[in-house]
């Protein structure tokens, strides 16, 4: 049986990820090359263990979290979530979408806290089996959009809950500039598997280059399989 195909989505806290996502499983659920299944997943989260990693990194108590010892849970999450759900679906042919994986990593703490590039390659390698997505889209609306755009919603949580829901939300400008600059970085060495979409798009022009592309690519995987 030919292997799934891993699809992961980037991009900053607000960039519209979490809905790109849903719009393309119901596309693809629609498909009739999704009969293999299509399974959704996100990063940290997306198994039992990695919802309470997933707690104790948001959660602003953790606000003396070293920067070493988030990494590691990052990748803790990463392990469990391919051990368990990842490497089990692609192994059955399934196309598993992913909201977030290394670049995360890459971005936020290489980039945002400055722990440089080379230890999250050298840990994905180590304890991620250094799988590599086969598509990646990297959602980058403008610097000043995403802001905004996240800033808005921590405040509705906040009233909703009394509680702030994501720590990383807290974070100043100067960590989001760290964290974009990663990202275009991160775009410009890897041009075949990262799709960049760039710019303040629409939801539907979004959703329209994303099938393009998955669709694309399936049609690829169809002929040499
Ligand atoms: P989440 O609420 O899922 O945010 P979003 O909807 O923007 O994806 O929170 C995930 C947060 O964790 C987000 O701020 C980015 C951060 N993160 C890292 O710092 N490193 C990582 O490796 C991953 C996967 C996420």
């Amino acid at each position: 049986m030919p292997r799934g195909l891993l699809i992961t989505l980037e991009g900053l806290d607000g960039s519209g990820k979490t809905t790109q996502i849903e719009r393309l499983a119901v596309w693809l659920k629609k498909r009739e090359f999704a009969s293999r299944g299509v399974i959704v997943t996100r990063q940290p989260g997306g198994t039992a263990i990695g919802d309470r990693i997933r707690a104790l990194l948001l959660d602003s108590r953790s606000a003396g979290l070293a920067p070493m010892a988030e990494m590691a849970l990052m990748f803790a999450d990463r392990a469990q979530a391919i051990a368990e759900v990842i490497q089990p679906a692609l192994a059955a042919g399934k196309i598993v979408l992913c909201d977030r994986f290394t670049d995360s990593t890459e971005a936020y703490q290489g980039g945002g806290r400055e722990l440089g590039s080379a230890p999250v390659l050298k840990l994905h390698r180590l304890l991620a089996a250094n799988l590599q997505p086969d598509l990646t889209f990297l959602l980058l609306p403008s610097l000043e959009a995403s802001l905004a755009r996240a800033r808005r919603r921590n405040q509705r949580e906040n009233t909703k809950s009394g509680q702030d829901e994501n720590r990383f939300e807290l974070e100043q400008d100067a960590f989001y500039r760290r964290v974009h600059e990663k990202y275009r970085e991160i775009a410009a060495r890897e041009p075949a598997r990262i799709l960049l979409i760039a710019g303040d798009l629409s939801l539907d022009q979004i959703h329209e280059r994303i099938v393009e592309a998955v669709a694309e690519r399936l049609l690829t995987v169809a002929k040499t399989t």
